[in-house]
């Protein structure tokens, strides 16, 4: 029998951002702020807002787009795992509706649930998949419709989010100079009261007052978050970093989720990265929650910035708290 390691490696991408635009001037016309607060605060200048439909029509046109570029056929997907905590319903699962939509008659797949490191932890549940030798290809897929939960009385945190969806294809490889390399990922419940949604749950099922209490809205007590998660995405990167003997000259890019370029800027300069080795596009789109690295990911290929043989870091913190970064060899031409 043989033991050579299969590795999984990205070979496919696709991105949807619905059209229309909420920029900075809409929110100085419904709540107390400025433009010049939410640039210096964020880094945030515009984000996309999905109109009608759910987080499955985003997903399944970040999917269509991924299958167009890449001629991927629908009957060949093996697995389809949708990161989201903006679920069309609890039930079914999202990746049973993106799975019918696009017709892929062989997948099975599930939702996965870690907010903004959705990405992360279903591209390392997606890259384990490959690697058992059971499954050839797998899609992750990280799509939210943040709209839907986001309380757009509240100027501490409308500012900050936006709609979107991004596709990956993991497939194996034999090359073992591509692909996943390396993961580190956690989670403390210890963070629950700082960042959640309450209501519509099993502890607190929807009711008159679930709604007048606005407990079905994304509630945040920045400060301690943006405390946890600088610390939490600098030292998880540094700590990947240091396992696998890279520096920061060994990186081609970090591609970090994009809650504020504060965080993001803290996170670079602990790594030893210079700023022209980070992805950005918070300023687009917002905080996208599990779209972000993998819309990243999608706009820097496009654009001929990311080549085979780059080194990259993915890292994110979001609720729960969860937080990790991934380290792998980008593979595509
Ligand atoms: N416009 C103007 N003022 C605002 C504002 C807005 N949109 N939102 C908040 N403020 C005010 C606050 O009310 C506060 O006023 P006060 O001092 O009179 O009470 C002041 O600005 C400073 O608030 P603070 O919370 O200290 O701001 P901040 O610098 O921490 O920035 C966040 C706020 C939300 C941008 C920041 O905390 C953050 O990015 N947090 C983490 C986000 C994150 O990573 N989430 C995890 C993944 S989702």
């Amino acid at each position: 029998m043989s033991t050579k390691k299969i590795n999984a490696t990205i070979t496919g991408v696709g991105m949807y951002a619905p059209e229309k635009v909420l920029d900075n001037a809409y929110f100085e016309s419904i709540v107390n702020t400025s433009n010049d607060w939410i640039i210096t605060r964020t880094g945030i200048r515009e984000r996309r807002i999905l109109e009608t439909g759910g987080t499955s029509d985003l997903a399944t046109a970040a999917l269509k787009d991924l299958m167009e570029k890449h001629n991927l056929l629908a009957e060949e997907i093996d697995v389809i795992i949708v990161a989201t905590v903006t679920p069309d319903m609890f039930f079914p699962a999202t990746a049973c509706l993106v799975q019918d939509n696009v017709k892929a008659k062989n997948a099975w797949g599930f939702d996965l649930s870690a907010a903004c490191s959705g990405f992360l932890f279903a591209f390392q549940t997606g890259c384990s998949l490959i690697e058992s030798g059971r499954y050839k290809k797998v899609v992750v897929i990280g799509a939210d419709k943040m709209s839907a939960i986001t309380d757009y009385t509240d100027r501490n945190t409308c500012i900050l989010f936006g709609d979107a969806a991004a596709a990956v294809l993991i497939e194996p490889t034999e090359d073992s100079a591509i692909g996943f390399k390396d993961a580190l990922l956690h989670c403390d419940g210890q963070g629950k009261d700082y960042l959640y949604m309450k209501g519509g749950g099993s502890l607190n099922p929807a009711t008159h007052e679930t709604v007048d209490n606005k407990m079905h809205y994304i509630f945040q007590d920045g400060k301690p978050v943006f405390k946890a998660a600088v610390v939490g995405m600098a030292d998880i990167s540094y700590e990947l970093m240091q396992k696998n003997n890279l520096t920061g000259g060994d990186v081609a890019y970090l591609v970090p989720h994009q809650a504020n370029l504060r965080i993001i800027d803290a996170t670079a300069q602990r790594m030893g990265v210079g700023k022209d080795k980070v992805m950005i596009n918070i300023d687009k789109y917002g905080n996208t929650t599990a779209a972000t690295i993998p819309l990243c990911l999608v706009e820097y290929y496009r654009a001929g910035k990311i080549k085979k043989g780059d080194n990259l870091i993915l890292a994110a913190f979001g609720a729960g708290y969860t937080w990790g970064a991934a380290y792998l060899t980008w593979g595509m031409d």
